[in-house]
């Protein structure tokens, strides 16, 4: 089977070439000539990993899917949710970010936090969504060089370290990410999609 996947980012096809394996065969956004920033307007992460699925099947036809991510802390209602890459600034500027999640949460006692993803895949027309959910913690000051984004302030539960401190292969066997691949190839396996 053969399935853009709306990226370009490098890190995040080859985590998901691993858990889809070699009977997936992946093309990237660059590779379909997709050359433009996928807008992503929808209030809802759903909707935005809808709106860039969409995007590609409706200028190019072919099986597709698209992964949206947000970190939900639930002292801020869910903020940043999906307004994660840019909750500092209109930029993604990660470090920005953390200070201003650290900033918010000072003196805060409740730290539970997730991070959620949604992949929306559309094959032939159809559309399906899944899942993938990671549960922890936001501690007050980061630790750890890997990863991105908010890894160095976020433990997942019944963890010590944080993502940022984890090698990627343990990083990806729990990710909200990792479990939203890896429920989309089960759903490849349910359906013999090969
Ligand atoms: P995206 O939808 O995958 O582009 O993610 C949106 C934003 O969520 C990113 O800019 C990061 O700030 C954050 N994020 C997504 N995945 C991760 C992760 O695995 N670790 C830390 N932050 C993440």
């Amino acid at each position: 089977m053969n399935l853009v996947f709306a990226t370009n980012n490098r890190h995040k096809l080859t985590e998901v070439n691993q858990i889809l394996g070699d009977s997936i065969n992946l093309t990237t956004l660059g590779e379909c000539g997709i050359t433009e920033d996928i807008p992503e307007t929808s209030p809802t992460i759903e909707g935005n990993a809808l709106q860039k699925a969409r995007y590609v099947w409706e200028r190019t036809g072919r099986n597709c899917f698209a992964d949206d991510t947000g970190l939900e802390v639930e002292a801020l209602n869910g903020a940043p949710g999906v307004r994660s890459a840019r909750y500092a600034t209109d930029g993604h500027d990660f470090d920005a970010n953390v200070t201003l999640l650290l900033h918010n949460l000072e003196g805060v006692e409740n730290r539970a936090a997730q991070f959620r993803t949604v992949v929306a895949l559309i094959i032939e027309g159809e559309e399906y969504l899944f899942e993938g959910v990671v549960r922890g913690r936001i501690i007050d000051e980061r630790r750890g060089e890997g990863g991105f984004g908010y890894d160095p302030v976020f433990v997942p539960e019944g963890e010590e370290l944080t993502f940022a401190e984890m090698s990627a292969e343990a990083k990806n066997a729990i990710s909200h990410r990792g479990r939203a691949i890896a429920r989309l190839a089960e759903w490849f396996a349910a359906n013999n999609v090969k």
